[in-house]
């Protein structure tokens, strides 16, 4: 089993946000899971330019390391997101990725798999920008099984209380994923997403080729 865990902090080593999704990390490999990490900010991965070539070609005209991460969002079991608060939501790191994910959302790429966010915070708000990134997980097809969200308020042990806290995400994520854990609220909105998708496809099926054959691969949409 791998999960993938993603810091959009840009303070590598000193993030505290990275603290955290260390021991998520931890956790999830004491339940028996694999991990890979990734610091945004060591990828070069360029904005949205909403020209739409994704959802006619399958994959974005701009050649750079999205395709890295977005290959192991496709292949991973589980996926956890983390940022500190930067303006009362995500770093632009992280958010510039999710802006690229537009088509995987379309086709609802993260359908039958689990995740879970991290926050920190200086002052408030780490448990709304945490449950923010666990909405971008559900809007792709995912469900969550948690997030943690810190607000420091000049607490230098507010992480290291903490700590525990993200091992037990990390652990819980491998769990329910083990044993398909069922979500039945998130569920029917995974249903009402998919069903308005396959319509947004099909309405738009002349354009947005790729997407279009993607559902119908899926049997959703007729040959
Ligand atoms: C550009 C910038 C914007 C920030 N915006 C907020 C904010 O809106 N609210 C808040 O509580 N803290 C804010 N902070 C503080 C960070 O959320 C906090 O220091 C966080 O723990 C940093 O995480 P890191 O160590 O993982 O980088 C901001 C920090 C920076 C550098």
């Amino acid at each position: 089993m791998e999960i993938l865990a993603i810091n959009g902090s840009p303070r590598r080593e000193e993030s505290s946000t990275r603290k955290l999704l260390l021991a998520a990390c931890e956790g999830a490999m004491a339940e028996g899971a694999d991990t890979i990490t990734f610091d945004i900010c060591d990828l070069d991965i360029g904005y949205c330019t909403g020209c739409g070539s994704c959802y006619r070609a399958g994959h974005c005209f701009q050649n750079d390391d999205f395709e890295v991460l977005y290959h192991h969002l496709l292949t991973s079991d589980g996926i956890i997101l983390s940022s500190p608060v930067y303006i009362n939501s995500v770093t632009a790191q992280l958010k510039t990725f999710f802006d690229r994910l537009a088509d995987a959302i379309h086709t609802q790429r993260l359908t039958g798999r689990y995740g879970c966010s991290i926050s920190t915070a200086g002052g408030a708000n780490a448990e709304g920008v945490a449950e923010y990134q666990n909405g971008v997980i559900r809007v792709l097809g995912g469900t969550t099984t948690g997030s943690l969200g810190v607000n420091i308020l000049g607490d230098p042990m507010a992480v290291e209380r903490a700590i525990p806290d993200a091992k037990e995400l990390g652990s819980d994520l491998v769990r329910a994923i083990r044993e398909k854990r069922q979500y039945p609220e998130q569920e029917e909105e995974h249903r009402m997403m998919r069903e308005r998708m396959i319509e947004l496809v099909s309405f738009n099926k002349d354009l947005w080729t790729s997407e279009y054959e993607y559902w119908r691969d899926q049997g959703a949409l007729p040959r």
